[in-house]
């Protein structure tokens, strides 16, 4: 495997895999490695003959008072999994090398409505920071083909928006949530959750999967459906942020009518801010 940690050396390696002929696949990621980015990183080697997995810890997606300082980084434990996975190349730039003219007047990419409900409501400005990196990922790496996981479901509906309306060159495929053995949702955060946390920590799934089944079952009070999800979480020692049943494209609560339902959910545990969904077809 091979590591870059500058634009150019990646691109003109790149520049040649390409004039090969070969197909080139992109796995962004913020490090700390575990198996759900491994999958991914399967999924872009089933489709592409040269796979990039990129970590960088993306400050401008972090808010103030969030854990951009303490966020786990890894690397030389990531780099021995991407090689076990026999993964073709590793990007790992300094923050320079990403924002050479500093982040307070960088260009960004916004996705207007989809950016502020949701994870965006409590962490403003985090999808603008996430939208303008990866596009410049995409620019820098020029991949085919690009892999995100479901576990991030804002983040991936709001990334496949922004290429839909950019007209990127880059088809997004996605990587299923990989989970615990209870549930609990393969997260680099799980690592903040404390031991007499951890039993109690798949309170979200387990809500959010209350709130698939009543609906399948032709509940249709999604107010009192959240209402009650939140409760449960509450009475697990946990602090709810939302639980929402939205329409899976557009990511807006889902009229009583709407055939593809996603139900997404964030609550707070000591130290860290978990997340979860989970999809239905009607
Ligand atoms: O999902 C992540 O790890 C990050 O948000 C991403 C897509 C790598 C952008 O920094």
């Amino acid at each position: 495997m091979k590591t870059f940690h500058h634009v150019r050396s990646l691109q003109a390696e790149l520049a040649t895999a390409r004039s090969r002929g070969k197909r080139i696949g992109l796995v962004p990621t913020m490090g700390n490695l575990h198996a759900a980015h491994i999958a991914l990183v399967n999924i872009a080697q089933a489709h592409c003959d040269v796979v990039v997995t990129s970590i960088f810890v993306n400050r401008l997606q972090f808010g103030l008072n969030e854990d951009w300082d303490c966020y786990p980084r890894t690397f030389e434990q990531d780099c021995q999994k991407l090689q076990d996975a026999n993964c073709d190349m590793v990007f790992h730039p300094e923050e320079v090398e990403i924002y050479p003219n500093g982040m307070d007047q960088q260009t960004r990419v916004v996705v207007p409505s989809m950016a502020d409900v949701l994870c965006g409501a409590s962490r403003p400005g985090h999808f603008e920071g996430v939208t303008t990196v990866v596009s410049k990922l995409f620019n820098i790496v020029q991949p085919e083909l690009a892999v995100f996981g479901v576990k991030d479901y804002q983040q991936l509906a709001i990334i496949r928006r922004m290429v839909e309306d950019l007209h990127l060159p880059v088809r997004v495929i996605s990587g299923e949530v990989v989970r615990e053995e209870d549930g609990l949702a393969m997260s680099s955060r799980n690592s903040f959750i404390t031991p007499e946390e951890r039993p109690r920590a798949c309170e979200l799934y387990r809500a959010l999967g209350w709130v698939r089944e009543e609906i399948v079952q032709g509940n249709t009070d999604f107010t009192a459906l959240q209402g009650a999800a939140k409760a449960r979480i509450r009475e697990a020692g946990f602090r709810p942020d939302y639980v929402s049943i939205c329409n899976s494209t557009t990511l807006q609560l889902a009229a009583v009518d709407d055939r593809q339902i996603t139900v997404l959910g964030a609550m707070y545990t000591g130290a860290a801010r978990l997340i979860d969904n989970l999809s239905l077809q009607r």
